[in-house]
């Protein structure tokens, strides 16, 4: 067998650990930081359920509710239908979707398929996907367009993983002057960029570095959730480094509350998000929108309705978080007093 066969096998391998071992939830974050803050209940919302109105504006299109399907797949068989299932419920749903990295794609054409949910999902926003630190492995703006062709997208992201690459055993860990490259791609794409790290957050200070150059989106992906030390420490055969690093990283809410004070940025709270009242607790510490990615990882696998059942759970939870803090808004939402409890 050739050596570029056997690095594909390897590769195609990758992507399906990655789900198998992301659906189990000893792959989980210890805890989730959601449940150190608190609502005031309003017991007298002078609002009327019927008016409620979940709708936001996200990167030119209407969504119904502020969700986001994180970045998931892509690049192997079982991730064609699992993009597909994700993609037809986004649709139905009207809310956002992203994919895997694409960077598969790029290298085997015949992986573009796997990707391509356009049609499915022809009237919400579509995320591609990229490492950021392919940008020091000879990728630039040309391979960055080509993802976005590709997939017919509405922005790019491109992920931050210093922990997950350093613990995976196919590591890539040259991420010297890649601010810089980020900042170029930022500037010369025909969309917008989108940063986002993948389960260990951004910090206030990345956040500011990213906005000073250009960087307009950013996605907290704080921790809380899925943990790619666990997943990726299984993987290389040494699970007690995972356990070491398990809680490494900058809580989401932290993260959310960090970014939001950013000027002229957009921010997607994500990181541990389970629920529509953890949703909402995002949107009022200042995300603009909320992604998750493990609670639709289990139903993209069964069915398009098994995600479907999960959104609309999800906007209902949101809608009751409404009502009970007398927001009819997702803005009186986002203004809404949200206090962290004090431990007991
Ligand atoms: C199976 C799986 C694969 C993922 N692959 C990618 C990826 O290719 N690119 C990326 O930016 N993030 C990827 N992520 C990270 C998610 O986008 C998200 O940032 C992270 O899982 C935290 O969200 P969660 O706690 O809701 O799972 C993946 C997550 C899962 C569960």
């Amino acid at each position: 067998m050739g050596a570029r066969r056997e690095s594909e096998l390897l590769e195609r391998d990758r992507k399906a650990e990655h789900i198998q071992l992301a659906l189990e939830k000893r792959m989980q974050s210890d805890r989730s930081f959601w449940d150190d803050w608190a609502f005031d209940h309003v017991a007298l919302p002078e609002v009327d359920w019927a008016e409620i109105d979940t709708s936001v504006s996200f990167l030119g299109r209407t969504l119904r509710a502020p969700l986001l399907i994180s970045c998931m797949t892509g690049g192997t068989g079982a991730a064609k239908q699992i993009n597909q299932n994700l993609a037809i419920a986004a649709e139905q749903c009207q809310v956002a979707i992203g994919l895997g990295s694409q960077r598969k794609a790029l290298e085997d054409h015949a992986q573009a398929r796997t990707f391509q949910i356009r049609e499915q999902a022809p009237t919400v926003p579509l995320i591609g996907n990229l490492g950021a630190v392919q940008l020091n492995y000879g990728f630039g703006i040309a391979e960055c367009e080509a993802c976005v062709s590709m997939i017919g997208a509405d922005a790019l992201a491109l992920h931050l993983n210093p922990l997950q690459e350093a613990i995976q055993p196919e590591g890539q860990c040259d991420f010297s002057g890649l601010l810089a490259r980020i900042g170029e791609t930022a500037r010369g794409l025909s969309v917008p960029v989108i940063v986002k790290e993948i389960g260990c957050g951004l910090s206030g200070d990345v956040g500011r570095a990213l906005a000073e150059q250009g960087v307009r989106y950013l996605d907290t992906a704080g921790l809380g959730g899925t943990s790619w030390a666990r997943i990726e420490a299984h993987r290389a055969g040494d699970p007690s480094l995972g356990e070491v690093f398990a809680n490494w990283g900058v809580p989401t809410p932290e993260s959310v509350q960090a970014l939001a004070s950013i000027p002229e940025v957009t921010v997607i709270g994500s990181g541990g998000i389970r629920n529509g009242l953890d949703t909402a607790k995002a949107l009022a510490l200042g995300a603009d929108v909320a992604g998750a990615a493990y609670p639709f990882l289990d139903a993209a696998v069964e069915s398009p309705e098994a995600v479907v059942a999960r959104i609309e759970h999800t906007i209902e939870e949101l809608r009751i978080s409404m009502f009970c803090t007398g927001a009819r808004t997702i803005a009186e939402l986002r203004r809404t007093r949200l206090g962290k409890k004090t431990p007991k």
